[in-house]
């Protein structure tokens, strides 16, 4: 599954749009109306598909991930939009599970890009940091670590119950998302460089981090590279974030920093993601999950959704497009058409009119 297919002789791009459940089904719909007002307003065009990939359909009929869909999509499409997964009717999530972790895995979306850009001074919880002083990009490794599902449990329900939950760290698998940090801090002129790890109690799996590391490094020498103990970093990121340009980390330790790197930049809303391996198809979402507890009710934040969207743009050859989405919610931002998380008072649906209005009174400059 290499090259993505979706692409038609027009320049038209085909874009999956997944919703999921809860607030990512709120926040996919507001997406969808930007992304058409940019398309719109340019001339290019974009496809879009729906699949309701989602509780309610695994609920409906045992569906999680269907047979055969990730073929599918590198088939007949460029990108995947995708809102959330979690819904509290289904205990263990297994169909999140299934279809986001199956996705990763499947289309070997090994970056997970995760980028903590503060939009305005007031979002941060910092006191006295400035948009000067966050800007870094995590890229968390996504396709290994103890996302693997490999392990068992013993003597399930008894006293003596065992379980074990492996790790599964591969020369290849960290040397190409080291590469992946490196050589996009010298595309964007980056300097500094963090990997992370927990190699001092992790000696094994995270020793390889620490070589590999090692070896990379010295192919870069105009960047200045760094390592730091995950938390460590944990600290560093809260105590001085302009230390910070480029962050590589293994999946689960950059699972949890790229939560607390939104928190820094304003709150699980307004952070986005995308699960990329260059030159194939991407999945693009928000850091946030289906927030039940607000979901359906005109409360999420779309921003995380829609900076998702914009990432996604870049990924398929829409600069324009994506540059214009991102200074439509900058001027949300700064002049506090938000949601309520962002101390606004508008609902999700209206940031959405907005930033689309925005976007349509710009236009895309080509
Ligand atoms: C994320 C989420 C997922 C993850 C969950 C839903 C499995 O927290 O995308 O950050 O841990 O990767
Ligand atoms: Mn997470």
């Amino acid at each position: 599954m290499t090259k993505t297919s979706g692409t038609q002789e027009n320049g038209t791009k085909r874009i999956a749009v997944i919703p999921g459940d809860g607030a990512g089904v709120d926040v996919t719909a507001e997406t969808v109306k930007v992304l058409e007002a940019a398309t719109a307003a340019s001339g290019r065009k974009l496809e879009l598909e729906h699949f309701d990939w989602s509780a309610d359909r695994y609920l409906r009929d045992g569906t999680t991930l269907p047979e055969g869909a990730s073929k599918m999509l590198v088939d007949r499409f460029d990108a995947i939009l995708f809102g959330a997964l979690g819904d509290p009717r289904v205990k263990d999530n297994r169909h999140a599970a299934d279809i986001l972790l199956g996705l990763r895995f499947q289309l070997d979306l090994y970056v997970n890009a995760r980028p903590c850009e503060l939009l305005d001074a007031r979002l941060t919880p910092l006191r006295d940091r400035t948009e000067r002083d966050l800007d870094f990009m995590i890229f968390r490794e996504n396709t290994e670590g103890l996302y693997v599902n490999i392990g068992g449990v013993f003597k399930r329900g008894t006293p003596d119950e065992v379980a074990v939950q492996e790790q599964i760290n591969t020369r290849k698998g960290v040397e190409r998302i080291l590469r992946h940090g490196y050589e996009y801090a010298r595309r964007k002129k980056l300097t500094r460089f963090c990997m992370t790890d927990k190699s001092n109690a992790l000696p094994h799996g995270h020793g390889l981090w620490q070589r590999v590391f090692a070896e990379l490094k010295t192919q870069y020498p105009e960047i200045e590279s760094r390592h730091l103990y995950v938390d460590a970093l944990a600290a560093e990121l809260v105590r001085d974030p302009s230390q910070f340009q480029v962050i590589v980390a293994p999946n689960l330790l950059g699972d949890i920093l790229s939560d607390l790197g939104a928190q820094l930049i304003g709150g699980m809303g307004v952070a986005p993601s995308g699960n990329i391996h260059p030159g194939r198809i991407g999945l693009f979402e928000p850091v946030h999950g289906s927030a039940p507890k607000i979901a359906g009710k005109n409360l999420a934040n779309p921003i995380g959704s829609v900076l998702s969207s914009a990432m996604m743009l870049e990924e398929i050859g829409f600069p324009e497009e994506a540059a214009v989405i991102r200074e439509a919610v900058r001027a949300s931002v700064r002049e506090g058409k938000t949601t309520t998380d962002l101390g606004g008072s508008m609902g999700t649906r209206e940031v959405g009119d907005w930033l689309a209005d925005y976007v349509a009174r710009h236009g895309v400059k080509r």
